[in-house]
């Protein structure tokens, strides 16, 4: 799958993100290593603190599938800059896929590739596992 295709359709999942209160919407697409693809947008909420990002989001609706091993994750943001996952999503995607490459871009403009071991070099493991 190509990463510009991937970015695209995060992109088409803008208007479905639930930001009221930030104003800032984001679209998450999850390929999995089968090919398939899950979405995300962001569901925020009045108690502000129960806002769940558009990456996790897609990443728990393929869990809820079946799926569990990602080979790219696409996120776009409204607005120029480009955005990059927070870190419970890298710590929440590490769980599944230490392989992972994320790709970022803003609305318009140039995209860019990170690796999740870049974002995350040193997640919370819990001793005895993995
Ligand atoms: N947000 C995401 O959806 N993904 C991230 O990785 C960073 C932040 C959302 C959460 C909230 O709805 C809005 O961006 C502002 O923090």
């Amino acid at each position: 799958m190509d990463v510009d295709k991937l970015l695209e359709s995060a992109r088409e999942m803008l208007p479905f993100a639930y930001a009221p209160y930030s104003g800032y919407r984001v679209g998450a697409a999850l390929l999995t290593t089968e090919g398939k693809i899950f979405k995300g947008v962001n569901v925020e909420n009045a108690s502000l603190g129960l806002t769940m990002c558009a990456e996790r989001v897609a990443l728990y609706a393929a869990i809820a599938a079946g799926y569990r091993s990602f080979s790219l994750l696409a996120l776009v943001a409204e607005g120029e800059s480009r955005p990059l996952p927070c870190g419970a999503c890298r710590q929440v995607l590490g769980e599944f896929s230490r392989g992972l490459r994320v790709a970022v871009a803003g609305e318009k403009g140039e995209s860019k590739i990170f690796t999740l071991k870049e974002l995350l070099p040193h997640p919370f493991v819990l001793q005895g596992r993995k």
